[in-house]
């Protein structure tokens, strides 16, 4: 018998949709600025695209540093040490899914935990060359005076390098969300948006009671500091 127990909680959910909608935005802004900027000029409005550009980027960053810390002091779903990463249970989940049975696991499964890790990775990667950036024409990233300009240009490179593993990224993290609501027949959408996913009961060990839960006070004090310390790396 399948119900549903809540799994995700607000700060990861809030986490999740806003990481998405700032990754559209630094798409936009970083790959068609100059259409965009045009587009706002023919109504006489100035919009520096690089700047809003930098400034999603930073929000990002606050998103990433938060998640980074959440992942060791926040709910038992969201910390990294409690995901089913281990080798073991990698090896375990692909040779059940190659037998063709469908392992449930409350929060992310091990090949999902590895692919979280991947795509924060990236987006690690992708700030952290971001901040040490140069644009063709007159932006310069708060980092890029620290280094040589070859070094800026390099860093503006592997940017762009990057940002092609992460889309590739997610475009598989998006495709097993897909094949998981085709093929199992499990859809794992709706719990990112209200928390509650469909737990089969048995086995036992699948049982989400032993999840524990942190006051959203915690998150939001997790999150004043990450920003914190993103505007004292930027202004
Ligand atoms: C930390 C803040 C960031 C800074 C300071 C920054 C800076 C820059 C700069 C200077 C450029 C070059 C623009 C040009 O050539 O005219 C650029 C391009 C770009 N950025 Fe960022 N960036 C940041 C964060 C991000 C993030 C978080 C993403 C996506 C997740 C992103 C995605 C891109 C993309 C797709 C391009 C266009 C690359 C290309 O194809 O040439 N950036 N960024
Ligand atoms: C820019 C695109 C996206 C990125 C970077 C991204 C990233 C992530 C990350 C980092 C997590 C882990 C959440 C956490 O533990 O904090 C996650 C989980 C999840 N994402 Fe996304 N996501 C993206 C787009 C989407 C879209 C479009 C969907 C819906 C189709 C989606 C559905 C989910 C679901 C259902 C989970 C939970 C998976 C599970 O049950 O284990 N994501 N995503």
């Amino acid at each position: 018998m399948s119900q549903t127990e809540k799994i995700w909680d607000l700060p990861v959910r809030l986490f999740h949709w806003l990481l998405v909608l700032a990754i559209l935005l630094s798409f936009l802004t970083g790959k068609f600025g100059e259409d965009i900027a045009d587009w706002f000029l023919e109504k006489a409005i100035f919009f520096d695209a690089i700047v809003w550009h930098a400034r999603i980027g930073y929000f990002l960053m606050s998103l990433l540093l938060f998640r980074i810390a959440w992942g060791f002091v926040g709910s038992s779903s969201a910390r990294f040490q409690e995901w089913p990463a281990a080798p073991s249970q990698l090896w375990r989940y692909l040779k059940q899914i190659a037998a063709g049975e469908k392992p449930s696991y409350p929060g992310h499964n091990p090949l999902g935990s590895y692919a979280v890790f991947a795509m924060l990775l990236l987006l690690l990667i992708q700030v952290g060359t971001g901040l040490f950036s140069e644009d063709d024409i007159m932006f310069s990233a708060p980092l890029a005076s620290l280094v040589s300009s070859e070094t800026s240009e390099l860093m503006h490179e592997w940017h762009h390098l990057n940002f092609d593993l992460l889309l590739i990224m997610i475009g598989l993290h998006v495709a097993a969300v897909t094949v998981y609501h085709l093929w199992f027949k499990e859809s794992l959408v709706p719990a990112m948006f209200t928390g509650r996913k469909p737990v089969d009961k048995t086995p036992i060990d699948n049982l989400p009671s032993a999840l524990r839960w942190r006051p959203w006070w915690l998150a939001l004090l997790v999150y004043v500091v990450a920003l914190g310390i993103v505007l004292l790396i930027v202004l």
